[in-house]
């Protein structure tokens, strides 16, 4: 199992290892938005203040949003594009 928490409410939850970050929708706390679901709105970025060797790797469709929302940077990833195999902190940036 992998622990996504939330840096600022430090409210966490279980998701198994490699499941896509969009299941946390499925939990009862709603803290990270989703719209589109598939790198092309950017509601759903994040900030990785930790784990993050624990995502998958970035693919070209989330590169080219990043860069055109201004907010691509080595920590910066699209929630909808992020699988989990680790335990990872993140800080929603919308
Ligand atoms: S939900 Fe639209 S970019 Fe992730």
């Amino acid at each position: 199992m992998s622990t996504v928490t939330f840096y600022a409410s430090g409210q966490s939850f279980q998701l198994p290892d490699n499941s896509e970050l969009m299941e946390i929708e499925n939990t009862s706390q709603r803290e990270l938005d989703f719209g589109c679901r598939a790198a092309g709105c950017g509601t759903c970025a994040i900030e990785i203040i930790a784990g993050l060797h624990n995502l998958n790797a970035k693919n070209d469709d989330e590169e080219d949003m990043l860069d055109r929302l201004d907010i691509n940077g080595h920590n910066r990833r699209l929630a909808c594009q992020c699988r989990v195999h680790g335990d990872i902190t993140i800080k929603p940036l919308n």
